[in-house]
C-alpha cells in the first residue's frame, strides 16, 4: 500500500488528513468513528474549564442576507465551544489515546484572560496523552464578554 505517513512538528500522522475542530469532534464516540473511517488525526471540538457558562442555541446557523436585497446568500455558523463537562473531555482524551495510540489527537482549548486558567488546562489535558494543542484564539463567536476566542486573538497584548 502507498505510504502516506507524514511527520509534522514531531507528530507522526498515518496520513495527512486531519479533521478540523467542530461537530465531527464532539466526543470520543464520533472521533473514534472518524479514526475508524481512516482519518489520520482529529482536532477535538474546543473545550474550556467551565462548560456551565456555555449556552448553545438551536438552530445554530444564522442567515446571511445580501446587502441590497433580502436574498439569503449564505449561512453563518454560530455554534459556541463545547458544552460538555471538562472532566468528560479529560476522560475522552485519555480513552482515545489508549484505544487509538497511532492516531493523532489535537485538543482545542479556549480560556479566559487568566494565565493560571490557561496553565491549568494545558497541564491537565497534556497529562491525558494528547499529541498537540490548538489554542483557540480566533473563534469569532467565542465569548467576547469573557475576552475569549477572537476577542483575545485580536489583542496582541493579551495573547
Ligand atoms: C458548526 C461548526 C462548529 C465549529 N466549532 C469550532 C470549534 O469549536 N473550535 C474551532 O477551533 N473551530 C470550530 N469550527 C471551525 C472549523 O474548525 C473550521 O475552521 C471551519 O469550519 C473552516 O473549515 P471548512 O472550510 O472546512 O469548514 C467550527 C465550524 C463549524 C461549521
Amino acid at each position: 500500500m502507498t505510504d502516506l505517513t507524514i511527520t509534522v512538528n514531531g507528530m507522526k500522522f498515518e496520513n495527512p488528513f486531519l479533521l478540523g475542530s467542530g461537530p465531527p469532534g464532539t466526543n470520543a464516540k464520533v472521533i473514534a468513528r472518524s479514526y475508524d473511517l481512516g482519518w489520520g488525526g482529529m482536532v477535538a471540538k474546543t473545550f474550556s474549564l467551565d462548560a456551565s457558562k456555555v449556552i448553545n442555541t438551536a438552530p445554530r446557523y444564522a442567515k446571511v442576507r445580501a446587502r441590497t436585497s433580502d436574498e439569503v446568500i449564505g449561512f453563518q455558523n454560530i455554534e459556541l465551544i463545547s458544552d460538555r463537562p471538562y472532566q468528560d473531555w479529560l476522560d475522552d482524551c485519555r480513552q482515545l489515546k489508549k484505544n487509538y495510540p497511532t492516531k493523532m489527537l489535537i485538543a482545542s482549548v479556549m480560556e479566559e484572560y487568566k494565565k493560571e486558567a490557561w496553565q491549568q488546562i494545558i497541564r491537565e489535558v497534556q497529562e491525558t496523552g494528547v499529541d498537540g494543542f490548538e489554542l483557540n484564539l480566533s473563534c469569532p463567536h467565542g465569548l467576547p464578554e469573557r475576552k475569549m476566542g477572537m476577542a483575545m486573538g485580536e489583542n496582541p497584548d493579551i495573547v
